[in-house]
């Protein structure tokens, strides 16, 4: 599973969850499930394009790896905003968090642990 952290200007994009009912509301970094045969970064592309309408670049790791129940990893991706302004076609809504606000809204469980590391790239702290 991998996630993007995409910062512009000091700001990470935050995206809410509608599903499933224990995490709507919640927010994250977007993402998804990488399919068989995509490198984590083409995994970033097509997510993004799909849930954000945005097109990304790049795929530094930001973060440490976050196992989940079912044996898959999650991991998040620093990525580049190429093209397009992102929209929320799959989400309830988006937010761009600077590194204060970061710290007070409501995370899904498994994206936490990536604060601090987050907080080096916002401003705001
Ligand atoms: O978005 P989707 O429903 O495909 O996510 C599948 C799983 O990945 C969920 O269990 C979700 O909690 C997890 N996930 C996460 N943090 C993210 C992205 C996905 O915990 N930033």
């Amino acid at each position: 599973m991998v996630a993007a952290a995409i910062i512009v200007d000091g700001r990470l994009l935050l995206a809410q969850r509608t599903r499933p009912p224990e995490l709507a509301g919640l927010w994250e970094l977007p993402g998804g499930k990488a399919e068989a045969g995509e490198t984590a970064e083409d995994a970033l592309r097509r997510e993004l394009r799909e849930e954000l309408g945005i097109e990304v670049s790049g795929g530094d790791r930001i973060g440490d790896d976050v196992p989940l129940p079912d044996g898959r990893v999650l991991r998040a991706y620093r990525v580049e905003l190429v093209s397009g302004t992102p929209v929320a076609l799959d989400h309830a809504d988006l937010r761009w968090v600077d590194g204060r606000e970061l710290g007070e809204i409501d995370l899904v469980g498994n994206d936490r642990g990536w604060v601090p590391d987050l907080r080096l790239h916002l401003n705001g702290w």
